[in-house]
Order: structure tokens, then sequence, then C-alpha cells
């Protein structure tokens, strides 16, 4: 079975092909540079900017994976969370696409597709897992009980840990998203220079803050009074790095503990981050837990992992009609039990 996979849930335009629910044909992500001087996506640009790029991006996905419209077997579109003039691109391309050549569509939720990075990555994972999200809106502990079934056991309780990359990013001049150059500048930075604080770290409280973090960014800034450069640059963002991180791989392992489980798992556009990849890996092993950290290119957004979600929904039979709607909150996400 070929399946169609598309996310226009921000500010990239994704479609890829995957086959069987494993094999990725293509994956092709057109990510929007008009944000870049906002420091922050702008939500009327991002649903203009997918409007013009998502038939090309799609004719690339097919023509890539040696297919065209008629080969393809069902269409899987991310309909929740994101934003509604975004995800509505995505999701009324899908409905026509599916309606004029006789396939099912199915709406996929984005965070089940950051889990399911971890599927594609290795099939064969064993379950139960916790599965670490962290992208720009969600930072999410999931205990991922079977595929289908998930429970949240904990999440941030303000921003995002991409958004605090954002953010700080923007307090110190960075184009969006700052996350990448964050990692590239503090790359060789002493992570003890600064003691950023880290929030709610109480064991057994798996949930996160990163707004005192930002707040104390900002205090630091002013205490220099100047924007740090090079050498002290890169302290100060290491510094800052290693504080998310910190918090990211310990409650991680927290939870894995607590629940028993021996298997972590990482997904998220954050999860592409070299200095937690190597902690997450470093401390799973530490602690005789198995570990699965996807390649960077699907845990950032694509639309590899919505098809993978949308083969496994369709493969068990879940079919949307052409009422299928978009939703900026997850409050009715199908798979999750509380
Ligand atoms: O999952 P994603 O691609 O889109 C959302 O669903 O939000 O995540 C985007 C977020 C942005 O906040 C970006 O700054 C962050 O992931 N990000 C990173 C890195 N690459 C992307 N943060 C830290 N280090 C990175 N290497
Ligand atoms: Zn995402």
């Amino acid at each position: 079975m070929l399946v169609l996979g598309l996310d226009t849930s921000c500010d990239e335009t994704a479609a890829a092909v995957l086959e069987d629910g494993v094999k990725i044909l293509s994956n092709i992500v057109a990510s929007q540079l008009e944000h870049a001087e906002f420091g922050g996506v702008v939500p009327e640009f991002a649903s203009r900017a997918h409007m013009r790029t998502i038939v090309p991006i799609v004719k690339e996905a097919l023509g890539r994976a040696g297919t065209c419209i008629h080969g393809v077997d069902g269409v899987a579109v991310t309909n929740r969370p994101g934003l509604v003039g975004c995800l509505l691109v995505g999701v009324s391309f899908a409905k026509a696409f599916a309606y004029s050549l006789d396939v099912p569509v199915v709406g996929v939720d984005h965070i089940e597709g950051h889990v399911f990075a971890a599927k594609l990555a290795d099939p064969d994972m064993a379950l139960p897992a916790i599965c670490l999200v962290v992208s720009g809106g969600h930072t999410e502990l999931i205990r991922v009980e079977e595929w289908g079934n998930y429970r949240t056991l904990g999440r941030t309780r303000d921003d995002a840990a991409g958004e605090a990359f954002d953010k700080v990013g923007k307090l110190l001049g960075l184009s969006y998203p700052a996350g990448p150059e964050i990692e590239r500048l503090a790359e060789g930075g002493d992570p003890t220079a600064h003691d950023f604080p880290r929030a709610m770290m109480e064991r057994g409280n798996l949930d996160f803050s990163f707004s005192g973090l930002k707040t104390a960014v900002r205090y630091r800034l002013d205490d220099l009074g100047h924007v740090p450069e090079g050498d002290e640059l890169r302290d100060f963002l290491a510094s800052f790095q290693e504080a998310i991180v910190d918090a990211l791989v310990t409650k991680t392992m927290w939870a894995a503990d607590e629940h028993g489980v021996s298997t972590v798992a990482l997904g998220g556009g954050v999860a592409a981050n070299g200095v937690l990849r190597a902690r997450f890996e470093e401390e799973a092993a530490r602690l005789g837990f198995a570990t699965v950290v996807p390649p960077k290119n699907l845990c950032t957004d694509n639309g590899a992992v919505i098809a993978a979600v949308g083969d496994f929904l369709l493969s068990n039979g879940t079919r949307d009609g052409l009422d299928l709607s978009v939703s900026a909150s997850r409050e009715q996400a199908r798979a999750w039990r509380s």
C-alpha cells in the first residue's frame, strides 16, 4: 500500500510517499523563510505559502517515489493541532485528492506523527516505551502502550522546549527558528558557565516549565549589560542549552524508571539537537534502557511520519469522511487515554 502523507500544520509544507508503513519512497519538506525576521511564525503568511507550495511539493514527492497520483492507495493529513489556516490548506487538498481519485483519507494528530518517527526508525521497537516529544509547540512525555494507544505522563506547563530556544534566540537577535543556530553557536562552549534554573525537578514530577529559564536568560543579559559575542556567547548558549537538555533527559529517565519501561524514544524538532541526542543515549545506556533516536529528518516536521500513522490507521480500517475538519488543539485526540 502506498500512502501519501501531508503536513501543513505550521511553517513547513511536507509531503511523503510511504510503502507498506515502513519504506520511505520520498520525503519532501519545503521550509518557509518568510518568518525569519519576525522571530516566530506569522500565520497569515504561512497559510499563503502552503497554498503556493502544496501542489509542487506533492508532485515532487510522487515523482521521487517513482509513482503518480494513480499509484496512491490512501492519503493521510495532519488535521490537528496546529495553525487553523495552515491545517485547512493540507486538509482541503487531501480531501479533494482523495475524492477525485476515490481513495480513502484519514486525519492524523501531529503529535502522534512525532511519536511514529520512532516506529519508522525501528519498526520492531519494544513496547511499552516512553517517548519524549519536543517541538516548537509541544513538550510531552508519552507512554506508548502499543501503537495507537498512548498516555501523556507529563507536559510543559508553559513554553515548549523549542519555543524556549526560539524566544531566547529572539532576545539575542537570532532569526527564527533559533534552535539549530543556538546549537551551532553553543558548540564547544562551557555548559557550566552560567547556572540557569531547572524548574520542577522534584523526583516524580514529570511536567516541564521553561518560562522561568527564559526570564532568567533575560535578567542575565540585563546584568551583563551587553549582548555576548564570541566565547562569551558560546558559554552563555551552551549553559542555556544544558538547562533544557538536563530537564528533558532527567525526566524521561524518571518516567521510564517509574513506569518499569525499558525503552525510551525521541521525537519532534528539538530532537534534532545533537547535545540532546547524545545525552539521551548516554543516560539511557548508563541506566540500562534501550533507545530509539530517529534520524534528524524524521524528528523535524515531515510527511513520512504522518504517512506512517496514516498507514497504521488505514490498515486498521479507520477512515474519515469529506466532513474531516481541523482543530488548533488536541482535545479530541482519538488515540489518547487519560
Ligand atoms: O517539530 P517541529 O519541526 O515543528 C513543530 O511541530 O513545532 O519543531 C520545530 C522546533 C523549533 O522550535 C526549532 O527551533 C526546534 O524545533 N529545533 C531545534 C533544533 N532543530 C529544530 N531546537 C534545538 N536544536 C536544534 N538542532
Ligand atoms: Zn512538529
